[in-house]
């Protein structure tokens, strides 16, 4: 199968493989230096380098390829003075570069299954992938109004799952599109923070704004949701409030 263009660059010598890791020094040093930074200094970041980190972002994995995310990088003057209020006035936010809202759609993944047919990298769209995209991922999202179809689908899979085995759960409700949708984008917004570190700058996620407001003034739908803030820049002296820390793995890793 054809790589997918935008890893079509990379040459193949420099690809790591279980034992040879060129880039695992460099990548270990951005994950370990990216830090919730809450102040920045007044350092621009061009647009070119914003642009290769929204890129990079959207190089995260997604289920199904159906790229729920969308990243609204706030830079009109007035807009980014009501985002700062809706911020909370946090200090992330106040001196922030650049502030972006990282949404995720729960409203577009027929439109974007349809995309995916039309910008499939192997043309004629073979027969499974294209049943995929109508019928697989059509009966995975469909609800029908007030989730009319859900307790058909709940009842399809129960039988599924105890005649033939394993099946994902389809989604029933508005909150399981949601979560989808959410997770899909964090993974974006964990890969534009880590693009950003990359290029020497950094970020703060915010989960401490208001989303109403925030919605509003973007002009966000229903479909909309703002799963984080996102501040970024060059990180001031005084940016990180203290040594980062984290629970033992002991704890929290799991060998069963
Ligand atoms: C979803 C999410 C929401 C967060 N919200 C805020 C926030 O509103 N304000 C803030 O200063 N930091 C916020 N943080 C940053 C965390 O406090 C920070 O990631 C954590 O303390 C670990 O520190 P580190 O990122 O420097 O490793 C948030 C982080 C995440 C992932």
């Amino acid at each position: 199968m054809k790589p997918a263009d935008t890893t079509d660059h990379i040459d193949s010598t420099d690809m790591a493989t279980p034992t040879y890791t060129p880039q695992l020094q460099a990548f270990q040093q951005v994950v370990e230096s990216r830090r919730s930074v809450r102040r920045f200094t007044d350092t621009p970041i061009p647009d070119a380098v914003l642009a290769d980190c929204l890129r990079l972002a959207m190089l995260a994995p997604n289920s199904s390829n159906l790229q729920p995310w969308e990243f609204y990088v706030i830079d009109s003057a007035a807009k980014r003075e009501l985002a700062v209020k809706n911020c909370m006035g946090q200090n992330a936010a106040k001196t922030a570069a650049r502030l972006i809202a990282v949404v995720a759609r729960t409203d577009n993944w027929h439109e974007h299954a349809q995309q995916v047919l039309r910008e499939y990298p192997i043309q004629p769209v073979p027969k499974k992938v294209k049943s995929y995209y109508t019928q697989a991922v059509t009966m995975d999202f469909i609800r029908g109004p007030v989730n009319a179809l859900s307790v058909a689908k709940w009842s399809a899979a129960q039988v599924f799952r105890r005649v033939k085995g394993p099946i994902k759960s389809p989604y029933y409700t508005f909150d399981d599109v949601k979560n989808w949708a959410t997770n899909n984008t964090a993974l974006g917004a964990e890969n534009l923070m880590l693009a950003l570190r990359a290029h020497g700058f950094d970020s703060c996620p915010m989960g401490g704004f208001d989303e109403p407001a925030m919605k509003d003034l973007l002009n966000l739908s229903d479909g909309h949701h703002i799963v984080m803030m996102i501040g970024a820049g060059e990180r001031a002296d005084n940016g990180i409030y203290h040594s980062q820390f984290r629970f033992d793995q002991q704890q929290l890793v799991h060998y069963v």
